[in-house]
């Protein structure tokens, strides 16, 4: 049987975990939707439809990917997307406690739809969205953490504001 998985989240900026992680839903699945949270008040860095193309650029090699965005419940979304699985990254124990939550609430709201858990690799497992816009923002490098084109737009958005 081919399930068809949604891989929800913020992805401001996607990093190399993201792609990791990608990378190996796509061989699980039958197919699978990176669907990026369109979620303004959380006033991100890069805008919704940056953050789609980034992620294009990322996922141009696998034919069963597919990017989205989405507002409002994300298990609304999966089933209008006819998703039965929902993929979330565990880097470490502490993503545990929080993603264990949403996936209870999301079994709750949409119980025919599971949350499958996968780990990236673990040269990746301290890398975060946030941690990287911090490192940047004081000129640290991030070379091998961050998908280059993704690492070029952030040098483009520092030189712009500059
Ligand atoms: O990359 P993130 O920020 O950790 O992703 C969190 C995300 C987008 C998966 C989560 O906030 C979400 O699903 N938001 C949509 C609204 C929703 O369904 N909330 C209930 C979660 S139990």
């Amino acid at each position: 049987m081919s399930v068809k998985a949604l891989y929800p989240g913020s992805f401001d900026p996607p990093t190399n975990g993201h792609v990791d992680l990608i990378q190996r839903g796509s061989r699980i699945f039958g197919h699978l939707t990176v669907a990026i949270l369109n979620n303004p008040g959380k006033n991100p860095l890069f805008t919704v439809e940056e953050r789609v193309e980034m992620l294009l650029e990322c996922t141009r090699t696998l034919e069963n990917v597919s990017i989205a965005t989405f507002d409002g419940l994300m298990v609304d979304f999966a089933r209008q997307q006819g998703c039965t699985a929902v993929l979330r990254g565990i880097r470490a124990i502490s993503d545990y406690e929080y993603e264990f939550q949403m996936a209870l609430m999301n079994r709750r709201l949409a119980p025919e739809i599971e949350t499958v858990f996968l780990q990236p690799a673990g040269r990746y497992s301290f890398v975060s969205s946030r941690l990287l816009k911090e490192v940047f923002a004081f000129g640290g490098d991030l070379t091998g953490l961050i998908p280059p084109n993704v690492y070029k737009r952030l040098r483009d958005r520092m030189n712009n504001s500059c």
